[in-house]
């Protein structure tokens, strides 16, 4: 059984390359929202609905545990669905996401206890964030920033020109304000990863960035050692399939951006 590996549309590839590289044994399909997207936008129901169709759509491809490898749909879907859909639908499957791995361990990064989030309009307004790092570190001081320009910069191939300078500078320089201690920030969307080297340049550098594909990796190899059960159904035979909501052409195009090789991705219409 592969390991279901799910986003809005290409930022989860950005988690997926981690886990790859950490993980290369296991068979992977990964599916994008591509006709859908964006969810960053959208409201909790409509975000809710889609991610528990894409579920259920790697459910029945015969996925036993899927990651969410997407902000949005972790923060605004993965507890109604682990709650109240996995009970009645598929009792012993699994859906993980990506909020919690980078929320377990964001107090060992900082030293001021004042922590930067970036994410999403949805991501932030769901307070996902600091609701999960009050359980592990109530101490710690949450400050959170929406940036709604940052994906559409990255969807559009402009991530690398002078508009996101702009963006970033701006972005950054908000949350920045909000506290001068904050000295460890979390990016938490899949696609910032592609933005890192100018969100580094207008960063002082005793702050600590956390990208999350690296840990959500750990976090995934970690949780498979504690679930024999759960890793016992998922088979290893070093595969990956692509599949996409919209058109494959365009997703293959855009797609090794983010995974870093090329990818060729079928139609699933859901
Ligand atoms: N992948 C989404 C996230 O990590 C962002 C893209 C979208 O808005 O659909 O939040």
């Amino acid at each position: 059984m592969p390991i279901g590996v799910f986003d809005s549309g290409y930022g989860g590839l950005t988690v997926l390359k981690e886990i790859v590289k950490q993980l290369p044994e296991y068979d992977y399909i990964y599916l994008g929202d591509n006709a859908r997207t964006p969810y960053g936008t959208r409201s909790f129901q409509t975000v809710y609905e889609y991610t528990l169709e894409c579920v259920q759509q790697l459910f029945s491809m015969g996925c036993e545990l899927v990651i969410l490898a997407c902000n949005t749909a972790s923060a605004k879907a993965l507890r109604t669905i682990q709650q109240k859909d996995l009970p009645r639908i598929a009792p012993n499957k699994r859906v993980l996401g990506v909020i919690r791995p980078t929320t377990e361990i964001v107090g060992k990064y900082t030293k001021t206890g004042h922590v930067g989030i970036l994410g999403t309009s949805g991501t932030i307004t769901s307070n996902s964030y600091p609701i999960e790092i009050e359980k592990f570190y109530p101490q710690l001081k949450v400050h959170q920033e929406a940036c709604p320009m940052w994906v559409p910069l990255v969807e559009n191939s402009e991530f690398e020109n002078e508009g996101a300078d702009f963006y970033i500078q701006k972005n950054l320089k908000s949350l920045l304000s909000k506290n001068n201690d904050i000295d460890t920030i979390i990016l938490g969307c899949t696609h910032y990863p592609l933005l890192i080297n100018k969100i580094k340049k207008y960063l002082p550098q005793n702050i600590t960035l956390l990208s999350q594909g690296e840990i959500v990796a750990e976090s995934l190899s970690d949780y498979l050692v504690r679930h024999a059960d759960i890793n016992k159904k998922c088979s290893k035979g070093g595969s990956i399939e692509f599949f996409t909501t919209d058109a494959p052409e365009n997703f293959d195009k855009a797609a090794s951006v983010f995974f870093g090789t090329a990818v060729q991705s079928k139609h699933l219409i859901l």
